[in-house]
């Protein structure tokens, strides 16, 4: 998730580009640079850091002109450095481009572009955009930024300006954000609200498949083919800190409806639709070094850690490879028997918890090959291990990790349906079977978030409780770790997740009459002793609502409430019976008047031991 900002009219752009800029920093903050024209060329400034870096480097070198183009960066492909940073150009340096998404076959469009001779700075997918548009440029911006376009495959947000067009800019979206803020006689471009809010309230929300040509003086949007479309402005009534959030109150809810975009995303380019199989361009493994290995460690802290738990399922499944699950504190004091056939998981949404990468470094020293899945590139952890799974949630601000978390999910699905495809112990039907349901999984994650209001509601009711448990068996359990982790870290009522099957061995004392416990029931094979069990705290007169499959009809004649999830493979439950935890978490934390991004005692990013 990247910020990108283009101004056209009669003020100087460079301030208007960095103060659009300074208030998209919470979608990337690793990289940030603007181009402007003037005087018949275009001109550069971008370095690696935050923007305040570039504002020095625009202090001392600065760049007239009322034409331009902007961008902060939050990597995905190629480390934050300065080649790294946006804008890109073209070889010729007459185009040059901001963009925010995935270009999927970037790496096919840059060899065929290589062999054309063009020549790349960068490592990024972003680089091969201004090459394209040069490469079908005979004169016409627009035109070429269409021929460009019909190339390209992912998600796009992009600003084009070119030196020989300096009375417009040309700009496009597919899957990423693209906002147009309507001035008189000057019009802005943005990736979201907050960067215009000073300048206008009247814009255009385009669309995917939609481009515009920007000119000082009105905006013509049209499809990729040119087709002229109506646009009737949207006038926004929030205020600035709202339109950060995107409209919602909270940062923790805006990440929990970012998780369809960000689960696709993360699987964006990872799966091989012709043959249905993973892909981890980031793994090095060879399938002969996975054939040795004896065993998995997951070292990670709290929520990274229960995603690990259920890494630790799919990976044992699957791949047949044991794994174990250390709490990163633990880890390294307990004299790990790891060792050269060992692969270390190391997950991190920040990629700087202090106990975490104390555990890498451990695991390394003790001859571990490291593999990070982290959400940050160029993060420690991410610069340390060997290999990487990135989830691509962009920067998750509120405290409470949520959509870091179903990323994390993600990609452990990927790597254990890698591990066991280069093991050749996965059958390509179950391998289908497993990509097919995944790809869904964005729908599905939006259908769970439909079911908001209803938890809203009944969240409510539970805002004074001073104990609630979470059961449940095998991948459900692992789940209830991390919705009774959600609870309690940002409403403060304490809530406990225990094995449904371990109730009996001492904590159902704790079960009397109007205690809740959350029930989590997705798992057939499972189905008959969970029921069993939520006989066992109904008896004791509790007050249990179970998260079922949809279509379970059973499951409700045995508790008090129940909220269904839609039906997906059984081993990918997890990435949607948490939403409804998250937000139940969230509207019980709301409805105690909780601040819910910024829990008591905790930080985002715990980087001491
Ligand atoms: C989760 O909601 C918490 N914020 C916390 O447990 C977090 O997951 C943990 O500190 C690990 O952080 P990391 O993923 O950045 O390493």
């Amino acid at each position: 998730m990247c910020g990108i900002v283009g101004y056209i009219g009669k003020q100087e752009a460079v301030p208007v580009l960095l103060d659009g800029l300074k208030r998209l920093e919470y979608r990337g903050y690793d990289s940030a640079g603007v181009t402007v024209f003037n005087q018949g060329k275009l001109s550069c400034s971008k370095t690696v850091g935050r923007l305040v870096k570039v504002e020095e480097l625009l202090e001392k070198s600065p760049l007239p002109g009322t034409v331009g183009i902007g961008h902060t960066r939050w990597a995905t492909h190629g480390r934050p450095s300065d080649r790294n940073a946006h804008p890109h150009f073209d070889c010729t340096q007459r185009i040059s481009v901001v963009h925010n998404g995935i270009i999927e076959n970037y790496i096919e469009l840059k060899e065929w572009l290589q062999e054309k001779g063009h020549i790349f700075n960068s490592e990024t997918d972003t680089e091969v955009l201004p090459h394209l548009i040069e490469e079908y440029y005979r004169g016409s911006l627009v035109e070429a930024v269409q021929d460009a376009l019909k190339k390209v495959e992912g998600a796009f947000a992009l600003v084009v300006i070119c030196k020989d067009h300096p009375e417009h800019l040309v700009v496009a979206r597919k899957a990423s954000p693209l906002i147009i803020g309507l001035g008189k006689e000057e019009n802005f471009i943005a990736s979201d609200i907050p960067a215009v809010l000073p300048y206008t309230r009247d814009i255009f929300i385009l669309d995917d498949g939609e481009m515009a040509v920007v000119e000082a003086a009105g905006v013509q949007v049209s499809d990729f083919d040119g087709k002229l479309l109506p646009k009737k402005p949207f006038h926004v009534e929030w205020d600035i800190t709202a339109a950060e959030k995107g409209g919602y109150e909270d940062f923790m809810l805006k990440e929990i409806h970012e998780q369809p975009r960000a689960v696709r995303d993360t699987m964006a380019g990872k799966i091989d639709r012709g043959e249905m199989k993973v892909v981890l361009p980031e793994v090095k493994l060879s399938a002969a070094e996975i054939n040795k290995l004896q065993k998995i460690h997951v070292v990670a802290c709290g929520t990274a850690s229960y995603a690990g738990q259920v890494g630790k399922f799919l990976i044992e499944k699957l791949a047949r490879i044991p794994v174990e699950v250390d709490l990163a504190s633990e880890f390294r004091y307990r004299d790990p028997i790891v060792g050269p056939n060992s692969l270390t998981i190391i997950i991190s949404q920040s990629g700087e918890t202090a106990d975490t990468l104390a555990g890498l470094r451990e695991a390394k020293a003790l001859g571990s090959r490291v593999l990070a899945i982290t959400n940050v590139v160029g993060s420690s952890v991410a610069r340390e291990a060997d290999d990487l799974i990135l989830t691509l949630a962009g920067p998750e601000i509120a405290v409470a990790s949520t959509k870091a978390y179903t990323t994390q999910l993600l990609s452990l699905y990927l790597l254990a349906i890698y591990l066991a495809q280069e093991r050749g112990i996965i059958s390509l039907n179950d391998r289908m079977g497993m990509l097919e349901a995944m790809m869904n999984l964005p729908t599905q994650i939006e259908k769970v978030l439909n079911t908001e209001t209803k938890i809203k509601e009944f969240a409510g009711n539970f805002k004074d409780c001073e104990d609630i448990f979470f059961i449940g068996r095998g991948l459900d359990y692992a789940v209830s770790l991390e919705g009774a982790l959600k609870l309690k870290e940002i409403s403060y009522i304490h809530a406990e997740a225990y094995a449904a099957g371990e109730l009996k061995h001492g904590t159902l004392a704790l079960i009397v009459e109007g205690v809740p416990v959350f029930a989590v029931v997705t798992q057939p094979e499972l189905y008959d002793k969970m029921i069993s069990n939520i006989k066992e705290v109904k008896a004791r007169e509790a007050t249990v609502v179970a998260l079922a499959l949809a279509g379970d009809h059973d499951t409700e004649k045995s508790v008090d409430y129940v909220l269904h999830i839609p039906l997906t493979h059984t081993m990918l439950t997890p990435i949607l019976s948490v939403v409804p935890l998250q937000l139940f978490a969230y509207y019980t934390a709301k409805a105690k008047g909780c601040d819910v991004d910024k829990p008591r005692n905790l930080a985002k990013s715990v980087t001491v031991e």
